[in-house]
């Protein structure tokens, strides 16, 4: 079981490209259980999820994304992305995302949360929310595009003043298979006892700052 959750962390990845293979609510509802189960500052738990499968509305929301890309991001990720992610995330802000048969507008509730750990108490449940569709044979991806429009994506989804969106997140069946994700070794960015002692090859201990 370890192994299993091992491996699914490290296979998990974006997926920008669905099918249209409906996800049922039982299958919505362990994916969202294992979201809530995640830590929050003060256990303040100050998530909000709201469930879109209705065509049009996604597609409101797949149009803010677009916007959203044309505007803010296209022309500043075109070169820092390699050319396979820039394609891939170009398709996906283009319709691909917005073409899964949910998406996921997660919500944080400022009464619930202080400012300063609003990132925080909200991404373990996003990322418990990935890790449970992967589980589940989901494809996923957290995606933040559309809250740069976000009163729009508020107005979209009903969100009172209170509730900020945080984060819009497909699921579906995968399009296709994903290979694995790319990442640098861990070893790479570990240190021992003080930045600078690699973590391979490194006996020395650093002193002790006064
Ligand atoms: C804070 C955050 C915001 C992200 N926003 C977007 C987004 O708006 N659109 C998108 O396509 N992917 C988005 N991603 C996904 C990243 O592009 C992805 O995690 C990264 O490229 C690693 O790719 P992989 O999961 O395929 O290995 C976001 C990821 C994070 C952590």
């Amino acid at each position: 079981m370890v192994a299993d959750l091992i491996s699914l962390m490290k296979t998990q990845r974006a997926c920008r490209a669905f099918l249209s293979e409906p996800v049922s609510d039982a299958t919505i509802g362990r994916v969202l259980d294992a979201a809530v189960h995640a830590p929050s500052a003060e256990n303040s738990q100050p998530w909000e999820f709201i469930v879109v499968r209705d065509a049009e509305r996604r597609a409101r929301i797949g149009d803010l994304m677009a916007r959203a890309w044309q505007a803010h991001g296209r022309d500043h990720s075109r070169g820092r992305l390699s050319a396979a992610l820039f394609t891939d995330v170009d398709v996906g802000l283009s319709g691909g995302i917005a073409a899964a048969p949910v998406l996921v507008v997660v919500a944080v509730d400022h009464r619930r949360c202080n400012a300063a750990s609003l990132g925080s108490s909200i991404f373990p449940a996003v990322q418990n929310l990935l890790l449970a569709a992967a589980a589940l044979g989901l494809g996923s991806a957290l995606t933040t595009i559309a809250t740069v429009y976000g009163d729009e994506l508020r107005f979209l989804v009903g969100l009172p003043a209170a509730l900020e969106p945080i984060a819009v997140i497909p699921l579906g069946v995968p399009a296709r298979k994903l290979g694995p994700p790319r990442r640098e070794p861990f070893a790479r960015h570990t240190h021992r006892e003080g930045y600078g002692q690699p973590w391979e090859g490194s006996t020395l201990k650093p002193d002790l700052p006064d």
